[in-house]
């Protein structure tokens, strides 16, 4: 039998039914599309709290159990046995890679990470000291300028083709955006190199070629990618999808996706967390900040803490958490800064505000820590958020594109201003 809700309106006694939609894991939907028509209301749900704005295959979050899955797959073992380009080609194509198809997707990546002699002209028009996520958004919105062959959704081969490019160039372009922040030459990409090894190389190299990588480095960065790779329809995501949704260019929706991600309420707490963990300087000044962030009368909030998803522990943290662990020792973890993020975590976890609030370290709490050891400084922490989560943005315009049932992005009002009125 197909479930269904019933609303009655108290105004008029009219009910009226509608479909319930039953997803593979999670909770039921109400399918309101006939809402207005039916009943002539709208809903009002500021932030989509409760609102599921698209179906999608690609990932599933249960934030009650604190559980992530990248096509059904749990987020700790693909972090245990997978690297990001295995990732990549999950998420893309739905099942993890055999041999060949992993090593004809390699081979294409690393064939693409060159980007267009002409797209280098632009980083001279940026200041000196212009933040690398500044740079990054124009680069990628001007990228959609260089490549406009591949957007023919209904041709498979051409849509992948598409999404690879822009995941091999995208690191190219961090790596650019900060080594012109920081007055470095540029450094061409190494073709030879695995993903995730070649990006470090662009940070590090001397213009002579050298640069030092450890493995422990490199596995540590590629969890990272890993562990952002998707994460359902957070505010880039949705952003990728409401720019995708008008018609415009899939490297345009990336680059409005980057713009989305940079606040601090999203990809740029990474950056925030450590600055703020370098402002409390002590753990013995840990309780002072706790303190402000629960008073209602400061707009002081406690970064890297909290999640509209995950009401207990965010599973990318707990990876995190164990990760820099592993690699103390092996890496020049800032022990003040760990235990600083140690002590803030105690009194935060067993502090009534927040356990009332359901506030738990998300990712952001732990992945600057770990950064900072392999020596990334801090305007570099959310670019590489976005060279983690360019693959889900990219999955998600290819699923929006191909969903029938989708539409643009076009949500309704609760209008509070004047009523109509004449000049004369
Ligand atoms: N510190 C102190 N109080 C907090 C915090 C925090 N970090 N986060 C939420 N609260 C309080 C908030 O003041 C509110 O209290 P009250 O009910 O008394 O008004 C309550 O908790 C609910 O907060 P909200 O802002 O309504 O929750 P939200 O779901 O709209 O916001 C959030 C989620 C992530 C934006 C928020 O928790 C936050 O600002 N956290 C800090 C920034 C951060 O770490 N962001 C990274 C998110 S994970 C990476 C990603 O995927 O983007």
């Amino acid at each position: 039998m197909k479930k269904s809700i019933t609303f009655t309106d108290n105004r008029n006694g009219k009910s009226v039914e509608f479909p319930i939609l039953e997803p593979s894991l999670g909770a039921d939907v109400v399918d309101i599309r006939t809402l207005y028509k039916e009943m002539g209301i709208f809903t009002y749900d500021p932030g989509f709290s409760a609102t599921a704005s698209c179906s999608s295959d690609i990932t599933f979050i249960d934030g009650g159990k604190g559980e992530l899955l990248y096509r059904g797959y749990p987020i700790e073992e693909l972090a245990e046995n997978s690297n990001y380009l295995d990732v990549c080609y999950l998420i893309l194509n739905g099942e993890l890679p055999q041999k060949n198809s992993y090593d004809k997707m390699n081979d294409y990546i690393k064939s693409e990470y060159l980007l267009h002699e002409g797209l280098k002209n632009l980083f001279n028009a940026f200041q000196d000291n212009a933040h690398p996520m500044a740079t990054l958004t124009s680069t990628v919105a001007a990228l959609s300028s260089f490549h406009f062959e591949h957007l023919d959704i209904d041709n498979e081969a051409e849509y992948r083709e598409m999404a690879y490019k822009i995941v091999a160039k995208i690191p190219t372009i961090a790596a650019y955006s900060y080594r012109h922040s920081h007055g470095l030459p540029l450094i061409y990409p190494d073709m030879d190199r695995y993903f995730t090894k070649n990006f470090l190389y662009m940070m590090r190299a001397k213009p002579n070629g050298k640069a030092n990588i450890d493995d422990v480095e490199m596995r540590a960065l590629d969890t990272i990618f890993s562990l952002h790779a998707d994460h359902e329809q957070n505010a880039s995501t949705s952003t990728v999808r409401a720019v995708a949704s008008t018609g415009a260019h899939p490297y345009a929706a990336i680059s409005a996706g980057i713009g989305a991600l940079w606040g601090r309420a999203h990809g740029g707490a990474n950056e925030s967390v450590i600055s703020q963990l370098e402002m409390i300087g002590d753990v013995k000044n840990v309780e002072k900040f706790i303190k402000k962030a629960k008073d209602p009368n400061d707009s002081f909030r406690l970064m890297g803490f909290g999640h509209r998803v995950y009401k207990n522990f965010d599973p990318r943290a707990k990876v995190l958490k164990k990760l820099r662990d592993e690699l103390k020792g092996k890496v020049e973890i800032d022990d003040k800064i760990s235990k600083i993020a140690d002590r803030v975590e105690e009194i935060a976890l067993s502090d009534d505000y927040f356990i009332k609030r359901n506030l738990y370290p998300n990712i952001d709490f732990y992945s600057g820590t770990i950064l900072t050891a392999l020596q990334i400084p801090k305007d570099m922490f959310t670019p590489i958020f976005v060279i983690g989560r360019t693959i889900g943005w990219i999955a998600q315009w290819i699923e929006l594109k191909k969903d029938r049932e989708a539409k643009i992005a076009r949500p309704r009002q609760l209008y509070t201003g004047k009523k109509r009125r004449h000049i004369k």
